[in-house]
């Protein structure tokens, strides 16, 4: 498809029915369009505005983490602005999740979610949201930081990612357009926030709960800063927060953090009676 990169997204979206109402900015490279985007904040971003970049010099993921970046994957930031009461603002990185995980199925993946909103193919990463909240004076602003390995390997740049990642290519042998799968994604996010706003959280976590992966009833591990936590997990409430049932049976609620399925050495086979 030729033309710039945002008038090939926007090409897109019209083709979705959806006349893209702000601004799309690209870069060839940059630090982080995230990074980009906040500055774009603070100079009077309107919502819906898009950085996308095809590849970044300073990438960055959750905790801290580095993202690596290679040409040929999807690097997209865009602000939004839900009308949601505060304590539910929470659930927007879920969803946000989600909506990568519904666009990629057009590609014929099978995209699993793993809670807060990890997307994986098979047992590795495909594509990761970095959702930052910036508290205006009357406003949240949030801006979702959306990462896809569509065609390139990260690990080709980044051996100790240690087999974690995997590409869209890798998994379906197809090589698709980052801007396709940019287009894709935005789409399922406007239509998904919108029914966030309008009926509330229960469809968008009916969907999320059917696309996680099935560690529902198995010992989870999650890092919250210097804390972790440990029990069983239980379900996602309307915050999105990660249910885990404690040894002591008490059940904990958990906003935020890094969650991981413990292995337990030794499951002991149950007794037949
Ligand atoms: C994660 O750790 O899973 C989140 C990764 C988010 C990466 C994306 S790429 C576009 C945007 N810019 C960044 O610097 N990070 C996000």
């Amino acid at each position: 498809m030729a033309g710039s990169t945002p008038d090939r997204l926007i090409a897109e979206l019209d083709a979705r029915g959806l006349s893209w109402p702000a601004v799309v900015e690209h870069y060839d490279e940059i630090g982080s369009t995230s990074d980009r985007l906040k500055e774009r904040l603070r100079a009077g971003a309107v919502p819906w505005t898009v950085v996308i970049a095809d590849r970044q010099s300073a990438g960055r993921g959750r905790h801290g983490r580095r993202w690596v970046s290679p040409r040929g994957n999807l690097y997209l930031s865009v602000l939004v602005e839900p009308v949601l009461p505060p304590r539910l603002l929470t659930v927007v990185p879920l969803v946000a999740g989600l909506a990568v995980a519904e666009a990629l199925l057009e590609w014929g993946a099978d995209p699993r979610l793993k809670w807060p909103n990890d997307v994986w193919l098979g047992e590795r990463k495909v594509a990761g949201v970095l959702a930052e909240g910036v508290a205006g004076e009357d406003r949240t602003s949030i801006v979702l930081g959306i990462g896809v390995n569509v065609n390139a390997d990260p690990e080709a740049e980044a051996p100790e990612l240690g087999g974690g990642a995997v590409s869209l290519h890798a998994a379906t042998g197809r090589w698709v357009e980052p801007v396709a799968v940019g287009a894709a994604v935005l789409a399922r996010l406007v239509s998904r926030l919108a029914s966030l706003e309008s009926a509330g959280p229960g469809p968008a976590l009916m969907a999320w709960r059917g696309r996680s992966i099935a560690w529902w009833g198995s010992e989870v591990e999650v890092v919250s800063g210097e804390s972790l936590v440990r029990g069983r997990a239980v379900d996602v409430d309307e915050r999105g927060a990660l249910l885990l049932r404690l040894p002591d049976g008490a059940t904990v609620a958990v906003v935020s953090g890094e969650a991981r399925l413990v292995r337990l050495a030794a499951d002991p086979t149950p007794e037949v009676t």
